[in-house]
């Protein structure tokens, strides 16, 4: 058993009371690779940012288990060596399992969401609350999901939202003793949030119903990349075919991190970022085959990406 504070990380209790409190949200950047990592910690040394690391299962796949967690452990030092100490969460993201949470807090996570938002009610808050009573044991938090999102989430495909009822939150939190929720109010996974034509909006009277249900409480918004046009635009100048790429608005997220929304999950925008940057140097230098020379521009974008996060859109910058 390693834990999560013998590595310096921090879970995510006190960073999100306090992000509740101030009106700002907690930037959740996932990472696969070494050069997402930097760019990560580099943005949210820069902007003196909280942040939460976000592993999925399908990273753990891709990049090794073990060595995202040592790069997790790195990045604490690395976020030291550049020259300020920022609160860093290792968080895994749509844990799909009791078994795969345990082994995460196992091996140094600090924070596990558990996503039994496919399941029925009384199935969700069983194996919710089973999570918890392991979880706490270690002083690991614990994100919960009530509500679906539509698009593609686990591997399983959602045509439509069904939004979270506000109705059965304080249930829900009550009898799972979860840390903090996870709501569906109409974000999406992936980059296709919206229908070409459609009022790309999100349900922001919904969040404030959920809000009055359980004032001050943490709540989490999934599916928060805002699909930048301008990246759009470069990765399709550049040999890429993405259509009716549409995200959502930074001015709701913004909206909503004021309210109890306290952590911002971001990952499609990252990887329209370096995939932006990648194909351009690509283009205007084919006889490149460093990848340096393109990982490197790509990792520079994604700092500035989520620089921008920080100070424009939830707010955390200037918070660690
Ligand atoms: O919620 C999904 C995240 O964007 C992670 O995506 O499962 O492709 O790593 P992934
Ligand atoms: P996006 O696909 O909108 O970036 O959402 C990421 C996410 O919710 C990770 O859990
Ligand atoms: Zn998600």
């Amino acid at each position: 058993m390693v834990s999560y504070k013998e590595l310096g990380l921090v879970n995510s209790r006190e960073i999100f009371a306090k992000a509740v409190k101030g009106g700002y949200a907690i930037p959740a950047f996932n990472f696969n690779n070494m050069e997402q990592m930097q760019a990560i910690i580099q943005a949210c040394v820069e902007a003196k940012s909280p942040v939460i690391l976000q592993v999925s299962a399908g990273a753990r796949k891709y990049a090794n288990q073990t060595l995202l967690r040592y790069m997790a452990q790195g990045a604490v030092e690395y976020a030291k060596e550049l020259g300020y100490s920022i609160p860093i969460v290792l968080h895994l993201d749509h844990g799909s399992s009791y078994e795969l949470c345990v082994d995460c807090i196992q091996s140094g996570f600090s924070s596990v969401m558990i996503d039994g938002s496919h399941l029925p009610y009384e199935e969700n808050i069983a194996l919710t609350k089973k999570v918890v009573d392991y979880a706490h044991q270690y002083d690991v938090t614990v994100e919960g999901e009530l509500g679906v999102l539509a698009g593609v989430e686990d591997d399983v495909k959602a045509e439509q939202h069904t939004y979270t009822r506000p109705e059965e939150v304080v249930d829900f939190v009550k009898r799972t003793g979860v840390d903090s929720l996870a709501i569906s109010i109409g974000t999406s996974h992936g980059a296709y949030k919206f229908k070409p034509g459609t009022d790309p909006k999100i349900r922001l009277d919904i969040l404030a119903e959920i809000e009055k249900q359980i004032p001050g409480f943490p709540i989490v918004l999934h599916g928060s990349s805002s699909v930048p046009q301008d990246l759009v635009k470069i990765i399709n100048e550049n040999g890429g075919k993405l259509k009716d790429a549409i995200g959502i608005g930074e001015d709701q997220l913004r909206e909503a991190a004021k309210s109890a929304v306290c952590k911002i999950n971001i990952d499609s925008d990252g990887r329209l970022a370096m995939t932006a940057a990648v194909r351009k140097v690509l283009t205007e230098h084919p006889d490149e085959f460093d990848p340096r020379k393109y990982l490197g521009p790509a990792r520079d974008e994604l700092k500035k990406l989520y620089i921008h996060k920080c100070e424009a859109v939830l707010g955390s910058a200037g918070k660690a």
